[in-house]
């Protein structure tokens, strides 16, 4: 007899320890933003009550995951910690070489550190911001190539995530001999936490042997992308998500990885790839910048920890709840009637901050404005995904973003259903003021990732 599905969909683990949070006053909330000159990065943690500026290294690990710390083996070569974390990684993405990194933005620096360079252009779906950093670093171009959906806020559309193949093949019929590789972010984070189907990977993969460029995946967020693939394209229903890993590994020839997102980890990355030349310039660089290739910049415990999450993370009962849970919250958002991403992707939702603020120019950062009055409102901390993160060119000007989002991240297994609950309730209360909230200007920025320590002024 099958089992009968139940509607509600609960948190499928019990709260093994908790961290108490400290409720502040409004009054407090406004004081602790103006001394942050409205950057919510700079911000003291104890003065957030929900946070949600990132997914990444915020979850909390599992009772197997913090039993691995224990077990953490800190020789400095050779460890037995980094077979398991290299076993657990080549299990789901079978790479001849695996570098540990201490985050996935290590990784991004010595791939482009051996692959960028002046003239050199890198097509992305979308390049995350560390990603685009560190390529325009070495005087590399990075070039986006969503299809025009995924531009679309409110659009509903299947893997919007997706790479522009067409806009590829374009770009490397012209410029072939300047690109040294193509990445796919998995999912799209900068466009929404838009899944990328397995035909697009496949796609792209196409494109890339014609012209003979390696395809690499920036999978930080692979296990949710997966659970799209199986829930969402047609022909995978069956395949246990592991399976539907392997087939978007199998037709990539490396990849950069955060382990601060999907695998459960509070800290870690690495870079993985096939190309043995390219794995010696890599792991050379490694032992200038991150430490000797078995530990990569991470401790032991910390490799321990990764391998675990791993194969927890791929459990279908939990990304269910992962991904339920963000649906949760975007629907309520919606159906009180404020414009979000739509589908709703995986590990965030994501508020149209151009929509919603719409008598602000671009250039008055709505998306900044509506995270400042977030915070304010319910000390609730969200991430502008939009034109202070992105409007910034590397010659000095300043260009609107394509998007101008909020995006509310779901730190992994840490908030509950009633936690969601409040946020939805302060972001209506924000949102029915919206038409009066005032942008701001820059008062100070530096030259490159300026969101993370630009300071502002609302403009009155
Ligand atoms: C898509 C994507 N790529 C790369 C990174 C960088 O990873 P890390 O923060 O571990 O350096 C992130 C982090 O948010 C990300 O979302």
């Amino acid at each position: 007899m099958a089992d009968e599905p139940f509607q509600t969909i609960i948190e499928p683990f019990r709260i093994h320890s908790v961290e108490p949070m400290r409720l502040t006053t409004q009054a407090e909330r406004v004081a602790a933003l103006t001394a942050a000159g409205y950057n919510l990065f700079e911000l003291r943690a104890e003065d957030v009550l929900i946070d949600l500026l990132t997914d990444s290294g915020t979850g909390a690990m599992s009772a197997e995951q913090w039993a691995g710390v224990q077990r953490g083996n800190e020789a400095y070569a050779g460890s037995p910690s980094f077979e398991r974390f290299r076993d657990a990684v080549t299990g789901l993405f079978p790479f001849r070489h695996v570098l540990p990194t201490h985050q996935g933005r290590a990784a991004e620096k010595i791939l482009f550190t051996v692959t960028g360079g002046p003239g050199r252009v890198i097509p992305n779906n979308t390049h995350f911001d560390t990603t685009r950093a560190n390529i325009e670093f070495t005087g590399a171009q990075a070039v986006d190539l969503p299809i025009p959906e995924g531009l679309q806020p409110a659009l509903r559309y299947p893997f919007k995530g997706n790479m522009d193949v067409a806009g590829l093949d374009r770009l490397l019929a012209e410029r072939a001999g300047h690109v040294p590789l193509v990445m796919l972010t998995v999912t799209n984070n900068s466009g929404g936490g838009q899944p990328v189907s397995l035909a697009n990977i496949r796609a792209v993969r196409e494109v890339c042997d014609r012209y003979g460029k390696p395809l690499f995946l920036d999978a930080c967020r692979f296990a949710e992308n997966a659970w799209f693939i199986k829930t969402g394209e047609p022909g995978y229903a069956d395949v246990p998500v592991a399976g539907i890993v392997r087939q978007m590994a199998a037709l990539a020839d490396g990849m950069t990885m955060s382990a601060k997102k999907d695998p459960l980890a509070n800290i870690g990355g690495w870079l993985a790839l096939n190309d043995d030349s390219m794995a010696g310039q890599c792991r050379n660089l490694e032992i200038l910048t991150e430490g000797f290739p078995t530990y990569g910049g991470l401790a032991g415990r910390d490799l321990e920890a990764i391998a675990q999450g791993l194969s927890e993370c791929i459990d279908d009962d939990y990304l269910r709840y992962r991904v339920r849970s963000i649906a949760y919250l975007g629907e309520a958002l919606e159906s009180a009637g404020v414009p979000v991403v739509v589908p709703f992707g995986g590990h965030a939702v994501f508020i149209d901050a151009r929509a919603l603020l719409a008598h602000l120019d671009p250039l008055q950062y709505p998306g900044q404005a509506l995270a400042c009055a977030l915070y304010a409102e319910g000390g609730v901390r969200a991430c502008e995904i939009g034109t202070v993160m992105f409007g910034l060119r590397p010659d000095g000007t300043e260009v609107p973003a394509a998007m101008d989002l909020v995006r509310l991240a779901i730190p992994r297994r840490t908030y509950t259903q009633s936690h969601l609950d409040y946020v939805i309730e302060a972001v209506t209360r924000v949102a029915s003021r919206a038409a009066r909230l005032p942008g701001l200007r820059i008062v100070s920025q530096p030259r490159q990732l300026r969101h993370f320590t630009a300071r502002f002024a609302p403009l009155h």
